[in-house]
């Protein structure tokens, strides 16, 4: 049935797809119609901040009461009815396995119910492809093929040559923590809350950065390490703390913005670098830790190098369903669907 309704709607100007993400602690359906956005609704879990970290059982037994005004609310805000939506398209993964369960079990679900083909997301790729998304009514540059995108988040951490919206090719990875988990882990040892990403990024506006000095990796050509990073600063705060017990408080601001500073600057050395090597002038940002302050100052600054740069709205730079609908978007254009055998992957490389 699937491919038959594809055919048929392929005819059409205008491709309406619902999509849904459920990959980690945010419920979201988004309404698409071609790349622009009619709504999006995220409900995020306020639960897992007393545990310091993502309960994945808590967090898939709330996905499960949100979805349906998730969608609901999506619809109501889109102005359209369920049957007017030509795809469904859902995250397969990567991500928490009993999060993906609920958004992929409901997407099916839908796909049956409503005799809708169902098309499968690449969590990844919906942040590198979500500079394809526009408001209603605005004016707006995508990149162009190729590219490459930095893709920074609590689980990944990677340089990708974007040949196409659907041929990605990982230039460079980390060999251990992504930058989400650096900036996390170190909030967690100097005591702020979880995440501790956008904790540092506020505190760190108050600071040097300049004031600390923190070992940087030397990893050859394009793969990142974080995890010397995090011990550098694990030792120095353990030496400090030996003469002033009060050290993090007294220094917490300046510790935040060079820890900051040094984790921006290592993404910006090897972005650089990628740019260097393909000779690809065009780079994209994205993904959860595309919200730092300090890492967005810097990339925006490769302009100045003749680079020309793409930074998400700071609404799509933490998980979001809009993205997920836009790849599948791209993916309805080249009648690529799923079957509903296809279960969800804890693990999905993006190429
Ligand atoms: O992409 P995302 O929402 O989820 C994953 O797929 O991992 O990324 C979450 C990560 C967390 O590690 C969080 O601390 C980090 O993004 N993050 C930030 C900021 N906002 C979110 N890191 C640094 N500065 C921020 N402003
Ligand atoms: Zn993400």
């Amino acid at each position: 049935m699937h491919n038959f309704i594809a055919k048929v709607l392929n005819l059409k100007q205008i491709v309406t797809i619902l999509g849904i993400e459920s990959s980690c602690d945010d419920t979201s359906v988004a309404i698409i119609q071609n790349n622009t956005l009619l709504s999006s609704v995220i409900a995020n879990q306020d639960v897992h901040k007393k545990y310091g970290g993502v309960v994945p059982e808590l967090a898939s037994r709330a996905h499960q009461s949100n979805i349906v005004p998730v969608l609901h609310e999506a619809l109501l805000q889109a102005n359209l009815q369920l049957n007017d939506i030509d795809a469904i398209a859902y995250t397969r993964g990567p991500g928490l396995l009993g999060s993906l369960l609920v958004g992929s079990s409901f997407a099916k679900g839908l796909s049956i119910g409503l005799q809708k083909p169902l098309i499968e997301v690449n969590h990844l790729q919906g942040h590198i492809l979500s500079h394809f998304l526009s408001e209603k009514d605005e004016q707006k540059e995508f990149p162009s093929f190729p590219h490459l995108s930095l893709l920074v988040s609590g689980g990944h951490t990677q340089l990708i040559h974007v040949h196409s919206p659907y041929r990605f090719e990982i230039l460079g990875t980390t060999i251990d923590d992504a930058a989400g988990e650096a900036f996390d882990k170190a909030a967690k040892v100097i005591g702020l809350g979880y995440p501790g990403g956008p904790i540092i990024d506020k505190l760190a506006k108050l600071g040097n950065p300049h004031k600390y000095k923190f070992a940087k990796p030397q990893i050859e050509g394009l793969n990142f390490s974080f995890s010397g990073l995090k011990t550098s600063f694990l030792y120095f705060l353990r030496d400090q703390l030996k003469t002033n017990p009060n050290f993090i408080q007294d220094n917490i601001n300046d510790l935040c913005a060079s820890y900051q500073n040094t984790i921006a600057e290592i993404l910006i050395e090897k972005a650089l670098k990628a740019i260097e090597t393909t000779q690809i002038k065009t780079i994209t940002l994205g993904g959860g830790v595309s919200a730092n302050s300090e890492i967005r100052k810097r990339f925006e600054e490769l302009k100045n190098k003749g680079i020309k740069t793409f930074i998400p709205k700071i609404k799509y730079t933490t998980d979001n369903a809009a993205m997920i609908a836009v790849v599948g978007y791209y993916k309805f254009l080249n009648n690529d669907f799923s079957t509903l055998d296809a279960a969800p992957l804890a693990r999905f490389g993006i190429s």
